[in-house]
C-alpha cells in the first residue's frame, strides 16, 4: 500500500484515512470491540492514517481510538480536531488561545498519547482573530505536543488569511484542509480546492459516500432502509439532511454509479471512492465505516481501477452548477 506526502509537509500518509465519528455513539454507532476490530483491520491492511475529533460522541471516539492504537502508536498518523463546544462556559468553544489550549490537553489525555500528528481547527471561528489561533497552534508545534497543523471547513479566503497570518508571524503553516467532497458534493472544486492547492496544502476529504447515499442503499425517498444514517431521526436536523441529500439529482447520480458498478462487477461504494481517489488535488479520503463489513467494502474502492471513460461519465453527470465569477474562469 503506497503512502503520499501530506501537502508540502514531510509527513507520509495512506490514501485511506479511517474516520471514527461513529465510535462510541450508543444509539446507532460502533461499540468499543467493533471499533477495535475496525482499527486493527485497517492497520493490518497497510494504512496508517486515523482521524477523530474531541466532539465526536463527547470525547468517547478519542478514548476508543487511543486505546485501540496504544500498542502501535508510533506507526499511526493520528489526527484530531478542536474548536467545537465541549462545555457550558463562554470559553468552552472556539479557536481562542484559552479554549484550544484546554482542548489539546483534553484530547491528549483522552487519546492517552504525548503527541498528536495532525491537530486541526474543526471550523472557522468568527469571534477569534485568526492571528491568535495560528500563534496558539504554532506554540503547540514548538512545544512538541503537535507535529503538524491543519484546518477543516474553511472557505478559500479564510485559508489565505490563515496562511498569511502564519507567514507574517513566522509560524508553522497549515499543511492540510479537511473539506466535504463526494460525487454528490462537489462545491469545493470552484474555490476551496484550487486555493488549497495553490497554498500547497494536502486535502483530506470527509463524507466521501455522502453519508451513505452513494452506497446505493437509498433507492426511493419514500422507502428508506431501516438501518441507515439518512433513515434515522425525525428532528429538524435529520429532516434537513434528508431534504439536502435525497434529491432527484442525487438519485440520478446514484443510478449512474450503480450502472458503472454493475459493468465492473464492483459495488457502488467502491466505484464512488475510486472516482474520488482519482480527482486532482486529493491526498486522502476519510472513510467512516460503522462496521468491519462496511470497512471491507470501502477498502475495495482503494484497489479498484476505474476506467477513464467511466470516471469521465461520472464527472459529467455530477458536475456542480457554476455561478459567477467562476464561470468566467473555470473550464470544468
Ligand atoms: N471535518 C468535519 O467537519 C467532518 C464532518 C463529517 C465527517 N468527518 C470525518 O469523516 C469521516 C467520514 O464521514 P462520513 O461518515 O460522513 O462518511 P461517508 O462515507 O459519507 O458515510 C459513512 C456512512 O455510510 C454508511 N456506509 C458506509 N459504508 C457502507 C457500506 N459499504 N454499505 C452500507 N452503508 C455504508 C454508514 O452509515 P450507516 O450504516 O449508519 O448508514 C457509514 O457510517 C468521519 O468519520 C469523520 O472522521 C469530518
Amino acid at each position: 500500500m503506497g503512502f503520499v506526502s501530506l501537502g508540502k509537509s514531510g509527513l507520509k500518509v495512506s490514501r485511506a484515512c479511517l474516520g471514527t465519528m461513529t465510535f462510541g455513539n450508543t444509539e446507532w454507532g460502533t461499540d468499543e470491540s467493533e471499533s477495535q476490530r475496525i482499527v486493527d483491520t485497517f492497520i493490518d491492511a497497510g494504512h496508517n492514517f486515523i482521524d477523530t475529533a474531541d466532539v465526536y460522541n463527547a470525547g468517547v471516539s478519542e478514548e476508543f481510538v487511543g486505546r485501540a492504537i496504544a500498542k502501535k502508536r508510533d506507526g499511526v498518523v493520528l489526527a484530531t480536531k478542536g474548536y467545537n463546544t465541549m462545555g457550558d462556559g463562554p470559553n468552552d468553544r472556539g479557536s481562542s488561545r484559552v479554549h484550544l489550549t484546554r482542548a489539546l490537553e483534553s484530547s491528549l489525555r483522552r487519546l492517552g498519547t504525548e503527541y498528536i500528528d495532525l491537530y486541526q481547527l474543526h471550523n472557522w471561528d468568527h469571534d477569534t482573530p485568526i492571528e491568535e489561533s495560528m500563534a496558539t497552534l504554532d506554540g503547540f508545534v514548538r512545544s512538541g505536543k503537535v507535529r503538524y497543523i491543519g484546518c477543516s471547513n474553511f472557505y478559500g479566503s479564510q485559508l489565505v488569511e490563515a496562511q498569511w497570518a502564519a507567514d507574517r508571524q513566522g509560524g508553522a503553516p497549515l499543511v492540510s484542509l479537511q473539506p466535504q467532497y463526494s460525487l454528490i458534493w462537489r462545491d469545493i472544486e470552484l474555490d476551496i480546492l484550487p486555493t488549497a492547492t495553490r497554498h500547497g496544502m494536502g486535502v483530506i476529504v470527509w463524507s466521501p459516500l455522502g453519508g451513505g447515499m452513494l452506497t446505493g442503499k437509498y433507492t426511493k425517498r419514500d422507502d428508506l432502509p431501516a438501518d441507515g444514517r439518512l433513515s434515522r431521526g425525525s428532528d429538524m436536523e435529520a429532516e434537513g439532511m434528508r431534504m439536502l441529500t435525497l434529491t432527484d439529482r442525487n438519485f440520478e447520480i446514484v443510478t449512474e454509479v450503480s450502472k458503472v458498478a454493475k459493468d465492473l462487477g464492483a459495488t457502488p461504494t467502491a466505484v464512488s471512492l475510486a472516482w474520488l481517489l482519482n480527482r486532482p488535488g486529493i491526498t486522502s479520503i476519510i472513510i467512516g465505516p460503522r462496521t468491519v463489513d462496511q470497512l471491507d467494502q470501502n477498502l475495495a474502492g482503494f484497489e479498484l481501477a476505474l476506467p477513464l471513460d467511466s470516471a469521465k461519465g461520472l464527472s459529467r453527470i455530477s458536475r456542480p452548477s457554476v455561478s459567477y465569477p467562476w464561470y468566467m474562469q473555470l473550464q470544468m
